[in-house]
Formats: structure tokens, C-alpha cells, sequence
């Protein structure tokens, strides 16, 4: 579903990625660690499409995606969530999950709002059902008429997770998916995540989640990566162990 081939980016004299090179099968949940500056949120600039490597490509389902935009990457079933989380605070959750479904339209947009058309209502209902859903699954729905600007860091996390999962990516990326929640919430996300259809690509510190969580797990330090396989695998390398475990 994703390869990175050779990804290189530059910050000045600083290398945040040099040559970078995974691939994650569809489905499976790739988690990629390493310490503070290892590159790892460079890299899903790169792959979302908000900043275009020096070298290397990324494609995902073979589909070379140099040059092609976030929006349109998007569309092809690309999502991300952020480091520090971005919701609208202003919406309550079930709103801010609902604008996640309303971007790309149909229905036969503003003419068949006006006119009240049966395709229309159907579609309404179809999206306040996906909503549910959606809430239901990561745990929210108690929260549903909440405004997100009042809910707590981990709680709104949860909310930017229900917004990207909203229309069934086919890929999404997670940078640091725990970071403000509690244990109970991390064993519930571990469990969402687990649960998904899609593939997905996180980034994340707390090792206990990776190792629960991840498929295969990528390590990269100093924008290069050290290592990559499957949790067993990675907890007994000796280059993972000496560079960054400890
Ligand atoms: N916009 C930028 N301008 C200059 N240098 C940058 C920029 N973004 C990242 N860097 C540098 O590139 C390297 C990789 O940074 P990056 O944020 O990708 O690391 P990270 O693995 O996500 O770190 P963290 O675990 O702290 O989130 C670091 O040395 C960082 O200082
Ligand atoms: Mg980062």
C-alpha cells in the first residue's frame, strides 16, 4: 500500500532524512520509532504531501505520488493526524466528525439541499449513521454534543482520529497517536487501530504501544533507518538496542 524509495530531506547542513527506503503491505499497521529529530514527522510531511523530498518518491497502491498535492492525495484515501492535534474547537465532536465526511460533497450539492430531494435525505441519513459509528468506535459517543474546543488534549485526539477514519481511508498516518491520553484511552486506541481495515503508518514513544500495536516497526536515527521488523524482532536487534533502547 506504501513504499518509501530513497526519501532524502535537507533542513540546511541538517539531514532529517538520507535515503529512507520501507514498504507497509496492505492492511498492516507500520509503526516507525527513533529518537527526538530522527526524522520521524519529516517523514509524513513527505508522505501526505506537505513537503517534497529532495529525492526519492513515494507511492502508494504503485502510484507514484510526486507532485501530486495533500488535497489530492486525500482524495485518493490519504489521511493524517497531526502532533499537536487540530480540530475545530468550535464545532461539537459530532459536527467536527461530520465536516470530516461533508469535504468532498455529492448528493447533487446546493440545488438538492434546497430542494429537500429524497437522494439528499438519504445521504443525510447515511452520513448521521456513519457519524454514530464512527463515535461509537473510538469511544466518543457520550461526547458527541460536546464542543471540542472544551474536551481535554487526549479526548480531542480521539476526536481528529474520528475525523480521519470518517470516510475509510485507505491509508492513514498517526504522529503520535497517545501523546495527553491515559492508559485506559491508549489501550482503547491500540484496540481501534488493531481493529481497522486500512493500513496504517504511526509514529510514537510510547514502546509498550508499538510493540502491542505495529505489524512491523521501522527505526530510524539520525534520518536514516537502522532497522526495520517485527516488534519480537526489533526488541532483540542489537543495533536498535544500542542507538536507542538502551
Ligand atoms: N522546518 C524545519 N527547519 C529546519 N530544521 C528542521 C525542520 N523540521 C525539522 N527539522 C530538523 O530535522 C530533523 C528531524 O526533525 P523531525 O521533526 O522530523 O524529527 P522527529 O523524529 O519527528 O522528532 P520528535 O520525536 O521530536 O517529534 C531535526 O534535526 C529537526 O531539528
Ligand atoms: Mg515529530
Amino acid at each position: 500500500m506504501l513504499a518509501v524509495e530513497g526519501v532524502s530531506v535537507a533542513f540546511g547542513g541538517v539531514r532529517a532524512l538520507d535515503g529512507v527506503s520501507f514498504e507497509v503491505g496492505e492492511g498492516l499497521v507500520c509503526g516507525v520509532i527513533g529518537p527526538n529529530g530522527a526524522g520521524k514527522t519529516t517523514l509524513f510531511d513527505v508522505v501526505s504531501g506537505l513537503r517534497r523530498p529532495d529525492e526519492g518518491l513515494v507511492r502508494m497502491a504503485g502510484r507514484d505520488l510526486t507532485g501530486v498535492s495533500p488535497l489530492r492525495r486525500a482524495r485518493a484515501g490519504l489521511r493524517r493526524t497531526f502532533q499537536r492535534t487540530q480540530v475545530f474547537g468550535r464545532l461539537t465532536v459530532a459536527d467536527n466528525v461530520l465536516a470530516a465526511l461533508d469535504w468532498h460533497g455529492g448528493g447533487g450539492g446546493l440545488a438538492a439541499d434546497l430542494a429537500g430531494l429524497p437522494s439528499r435525505r438519504r445521504l443525510e441519513r447515511e452520513r448521521r449513521e456513519r457519524v454514530a459509528e464512527v463515535l461509537e468506535l473510538c469511544g466518543l459517543t457520550p461526547l458527541r454534543d460536546a464542543y471540542a474546543a472544551a474536551l481535554p488534549v487526549g479526548r480531542r485526539r480521539l476526536v481528529e482520529l474520528a475525523r480521519a477514519l470518517a470516510d475509510r481511508p485507505r491509508l492513514l498516518l498517526l504522529d503520535e497517536p497517545t501523546s495527553g491520553l491515559d492508559a485506559g484511552q491508549t489501550d482503547r486506541l491500540g484496540e481501534v487501530i488493531r481493529a481497522l481495515d486500512t493500513t496504517v503508518l504511526l509514529v510514537e514513544h510510547d514502546m509498550g504501544f508499538v510493540m502491542g500495536t505495529c505489524d512491523r516497526i521501522v527505526v530510524l536515527d539520525l534520518g536514516k533507518v537502522i532497522a526495520t521488523g517485527s516488534p519480537a524482532e526489533i526488541r532483540e536487534d542489537p543495533v536498535v538496542r544500542a542507538a536507542y533502547l538502551g
